[in-house]
């Protein structure tokens, strides 16, 4: 029987996995199914286990179901657990439920290999505080940037996260106000306000010379925060398209051992 995937989520009917993935395998000649499946809430641990009970191989976890993933998992990867969300399941060898998150690793992936962009050594400012930025962080850390500051609206959401993250680099928390005269080589726009195509209150000298945005979203138009940053000055304005892929890709790689390439992939999804 061919080797079965999917990615559960509600609503999922839109998602670019299953495309992601069969382009993954046709392009290093592995043989496997991806579909999704649409999972009622209160119904998410059911439809886990089902799935491995009736010899499925491996999940992608979306909204809104990566916490209680996290919950189910058995053993979770450190960046998983730091996330307190796990966008990829599969069981080990011996049956037990593992959780990891490749969201982070996927942002990293796409700023540094396919944008050529440099996160070491740099001001990093992240706006908004909720899952989206809980995921990403330690990847970042681990770039060794100079120092990330976690801007959101609620600050002690902000400042929790602080605590969380500060044994693996300097972070630090403040409102949107705080963020007068301060100046940064990174924005990530990791805030569910580009949801409704809203912005959060930004100062207009936010960003150095030369300095990049990424917008954890994308969308077929420039996204609000990516128009914003080419009107601020913004050396480059990136979306979230190529974190999707660069997700899908880690994905792929802890299950099926292969890194597939995703040049043609993002080609194809820019393509429309
Ligand atoms: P996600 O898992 O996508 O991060 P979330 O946990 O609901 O979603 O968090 C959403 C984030 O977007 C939060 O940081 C939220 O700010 P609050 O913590 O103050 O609620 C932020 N957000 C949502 N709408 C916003 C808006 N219109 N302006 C600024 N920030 C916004």
């Amino acid at each position: 029987m061919t080797d079965r995937y999917a990615v559960m989520g509600n609503p999922v009917a839109h998602s670019r996995s299953p495309r992601i993935h069969a382009q993954f395998a046709r392009e290093t000649g592995q043989e496997l199914v991806y579909t999704t499946l649409l999972v009622e809430p209160g119904h998410f641990k059911e439809a886990v286990k089902s799935f491995f009970a009736t010899g499925g191989k491996g999940l992608n976890i979306t909204v809104p179901f990566k916490q209680e993933a996290w919950a189910l998992a058995d053993h979770c990867s450190e960046q998983a657990a730091l996330a307190g969300a796990v966008n990829v399941l599969f069981c080990d060898a011996a049956g037990r439920l593992q959780g990891h998150n490749t969201d982070g690793i996927g942002l990293v992936r796409d700023i540094t290999r396919n944008q050529g962009g440099v996160l070491a050594g740099k001001s990093v400012l992240v706006l908004g505080a909720g899952g989206a930025t809980r995921g990403i962080l330690l990847p970042i850390l681990q770039e060794q940037p100079a120092a990330i500051c976690v801007a959101n609206r609620t600050i002690s959401k902000a400042e929790a996260l602080v605590e969380v993250f500060s044994p693996y680099g300097k972070v630090s928390a403040c409102g949107f106000d705080a963020l007068a005269g301060k100046h940064f080589d990174w924005v990530i726009n990791a805030t569910a306000a580009s949801l409704q195509g809203e912005l959060p209150p930004l100062p207009p000298e936010l960003l150095n010379a030369d300095a990049w945005c990424y917008d954890l979203m994308y969308s077929k138009e420039p996204t609000v925060f990516c128009q914003w940053a080419l009107q601020h000055g913004a050396y480059k304005a990136l979306d979230g398209l190529g974190m999707l892929v660069e997700q899908a890709a880690e994905s792929f790689l802890l299950w099926r051992g292969v890194r597939p390439d995703t040049t043609a992939v993002m080609a194809e999804l820019r393509a429309g």
